[in-house]
């Protein structure tokens, strides 16, 4: 039985490797980005196995639509990776707070 996941940040970097993997397993998957034209090739390829979802991890709103698409879509949600986002090693307080704040969004339905 496939598992449905949903990662976030899918455009480059490891969230894209993730979900190349999960999609080559052949589990279901939410695949989400800023800007969801960079998941174009993903639909292509995997067709009706994932979706395409714009969001910004800052966005509380938008993280609640990703979810609801994946049980809408696919019927439950197994699996969250919430990778999206990026390290600064030399940040101020009020970066750390934003970064802090993107990381513990509330992604419930
Ligand atoms: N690589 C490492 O060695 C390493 C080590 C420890 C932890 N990590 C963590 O693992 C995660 C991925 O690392 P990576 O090396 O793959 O980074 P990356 O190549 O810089 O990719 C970052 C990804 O996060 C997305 N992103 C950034 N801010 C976002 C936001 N506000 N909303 C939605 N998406 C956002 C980017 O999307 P855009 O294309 O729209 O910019 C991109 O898809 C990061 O959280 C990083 O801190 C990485």
């Amino acid at each position: 039985m496939p598992r449905v996941w949903l990662i976030t940040g899918c455009s480059r970097g490891l969230g894209r490797a993730l979900a190349e993997a999960v999609l080559a397993d052949g589990d279901h998957l939410v695949a989400t980005a800023r800007n969801p034209a960079q998941l174009a090739d993903l639909v292509d390829r995997h067709g009706d196995r994932v979706r395409a979802v714009a969001l910004d991890v800052n966005d509380p709103a938008a993280a609640r639509a990703a979810v609801r698409t994946a049980v809408d879509t696919f019927g439950q949600l197994d699996i969250l990776v919430n990778n999206a986002g990026y390290a600064d090693v030399a940040a101020s307080d009020a970066r750390w707070r934003e970064l802090s704040e993107s990381i513990a969004f509330d992604a419930a339905p």
